[in-house]
């Protein structure tokens, strides 16, 4: 058996780097794992990621960014992340289905019921079990993103970053068995020494 674990959070959490380590650690303890991220993973999806980030001058409806994220998420779960949980790893994946419902449907404001009715068909209700969020003030992620060139999520204003932030918290508390909330103000070795005991635990119990 193997494990599907999900990172998630605001600009600027800084979970691309605590994806990476516990990646690495996995591997180290010999457990066979595989890095992905979203949107993206596939050559498909990369293309249309940097739609979906650097597209300027067009507006991109609320709708299409929905169906494009999952677009995106559809080519990767048939490419790369069913196939690698079928072969036995353990996959993590920076970012997932958690990141439309908190920025298209808390930020941008579309149905949640829709929301969850396309990330269900993109999915085919393929879960993670554990979805670390690296939870963060909206303020504090985006100043720690500054100095870089911001895409079109980075440049929406704070209030959109504050609903994001609520959205997540929000999902976090109604399935708490699923989610790790991290708070992501503290050192990154702290934090990855927190996700490394969740996971451990987890690996432990497959063992059983
Ligand atoms: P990242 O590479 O910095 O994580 O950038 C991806 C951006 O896309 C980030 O601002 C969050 C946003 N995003 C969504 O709005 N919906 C989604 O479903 C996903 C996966 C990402």
């Amino acid at each position: 058996m193997s494990l599907f674990i999900t990172f998630e959070g605001g600009e600027g959490c800084g979970k691309s780097v605590q994806a990476k380590t516990l990646y690495r650690r996995l591997l180290q303890s010999g457990i066979p794992a595989l890095l992905t991220h979203e949107p993206g993973g596939t050559s498909l999806g990369n293309r249309i990621s940097r739609c979906l980030k650097w597209t300027q001058n067009t507006d991109i409806s609320p709708l299409t960014e929905l169906l494009l994220f999952n677009a995106s998420r559809a080519q990767l779960i048939d490419e790369v992340i069913q196939p690698n949980l079928k072969g036995g790893k353990t996959v993590i994946c920076d970012r997932y289905a958690d990141s439309t419902t908190a920025y298209q449907s808390y930020g941008r404001g579309l149905d949640l019921p829709t929301v969850k009715a396309i990330n269900y068909a993109a999915t085919g209700g393929l879960k993670a079990d554990l979805t670390v969020l690296l939870d963060i003030s909206a303020e504090e992620g985006l100043a720690r993103k500054r100095a870089r060139r911001q895409d079109r999520f980075e440049q929406e204003d704070i209030a959109f970053h504050q609903r994001v932030r609520k959205g997540y918290l929000k999902m976090a508390a109604s399935e708490p068995k699923r989610w790790l909330v991290v708070d992501a103000s503290q050192s990154r070795r702290k934090i990855a020494q927190i996700i490394w005991q969740r996971v451990s635990q987890l690996l432990s119990r497959q063992g059983d």
